[in-house]
């Protein structure tokens, strides 16, 4: 029996993205970190859940990606993983994990996939990842590219700024994607660059690409998902679009919460365990005799 036959709806693997960008349909990725959220996103149909390295500012609250370690990531992506039954969860190589050497880049690629138990990893950079990407290809490890503003490189570049912007930027993340593209990896996410550039890589290079702050003209399109859902405490970038407002939801729902205990409103007899009747029976019986016997003490 095939895959297929046996789910209802298959599973996204490479192949769907590449057979997606052939026909012109359009891929989606969301961030997720923890079961719940990993859950909701996958049975929402999305087709690249990606356990981001943005964890590190967005669940732990650090104030950019460059902190967070193979263990703190490794942590999130097993409860991801057990929340994503359809769709193709991926890790984010975290700085630090990949730069040192290949070798090391490679071990804790193959943790990603024997103890996360993910599809592909994601890493940042261009055609200095080449030979890295080879390594990880030879090992059967599906990879996804991230160029254009790549966050764990926010101390060269001297913050998070649009890439791609003079003729020369724009030339060399040609070269970064043409680079990437023929290393054979299984998509890229494009982050922070003009619309156009975007356009130009996307028609030139055979991965999908997934755009963020990248344009429309992108093959998908990946959002934080604590932007989507305004759970960030800071401004929303230019290219994100709030989808709900979970901060007032969670903090009006603590507040009534709060209220409720406070003024005894919660919980409710409704909200309570009784006891059998037989069993209230016997305890009335026995609290009345005790009653009894704590009465004639006193009269005593
Ligand atoms: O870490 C992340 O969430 C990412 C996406 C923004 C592409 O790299």
């Amino acid at each position: 029996m095939s895959v297929t036959s046996i789910n209802s709806s298959p599973r996204i693997t490479t192949t769907t993205l590449f057979e997606k960008k052939q026909r012109g349909e359009r891929i989606t990725s969301i961030t997720a970190y923890d079961y719940p959220t990993a859950r909701l996103v996958d049975e929402a149909g999305i087709d690249v859940i990606l356990v981001g390295d943005s964890l590190a500012m967005v669940m732990l609250g650090y104030d950019s990606t460059m902190p967070v370690t193979m263990d703190e990531m490794l942590h999130h992506v097993r409860a991801a993983r057990r929340g994503v039954k359809r769709g193709m969860l991926v890790a984010d190589m975290p700085y630090g994990s990949f730069q040192i050497s290949n070798e090391e880049g490679l071990r804790n690629a193959a943790r990603f996939i024997k103890e996360g138990g993910v599809e592909a990893v994601k890493l940042e950079g261009g055609e200095k990842r080449v030979e890295f990407i080879h390594r990880l290809r030879d090992a059967e490890i599906p990879v996804f590219g991230h160029i254009g503003l790549t966050p764990q490189s926010v101390h060269t570049m001297g913050g998070y700024r649009v890439q791609g912007k003079t003729l020369s930027a724009i030339e060399q993340l040609m070269r970064d994607a043409v680079a990437i593209d023929r290393a054979g990896v299984c998509g890229m996410y494009l982050e922070g660059i003009p619309r156009e550039v975007a356009a130009m890589i996307t028609a030139e290079v055979k991965a999908p690409t997934i755009g963020i702050g990248a344009g429309p003209d992108c093959d998908g399109q990946v959002l934080v998902i604590h932007d989507i859902l305004n759970l960030t405490f800071a401004p929303a970038a230019k290219f994100v679009r709030r989808y709900a407002d979970a901060a007032s939801l969670i903090s009006n729902a603590v507040k009534e919460f709060k209220r409720d205990v406070e003024t005894g409103a919660y919980p409710a007899d409704e909200e309570s365990y009784h006891l059998p009747k037989e069993a209230r029976a016997t305890m009335e019986g026995f609290a009345a005799r005790k009653h009894a016997v704590g009465s004639r003490r006193e009269v005593v």
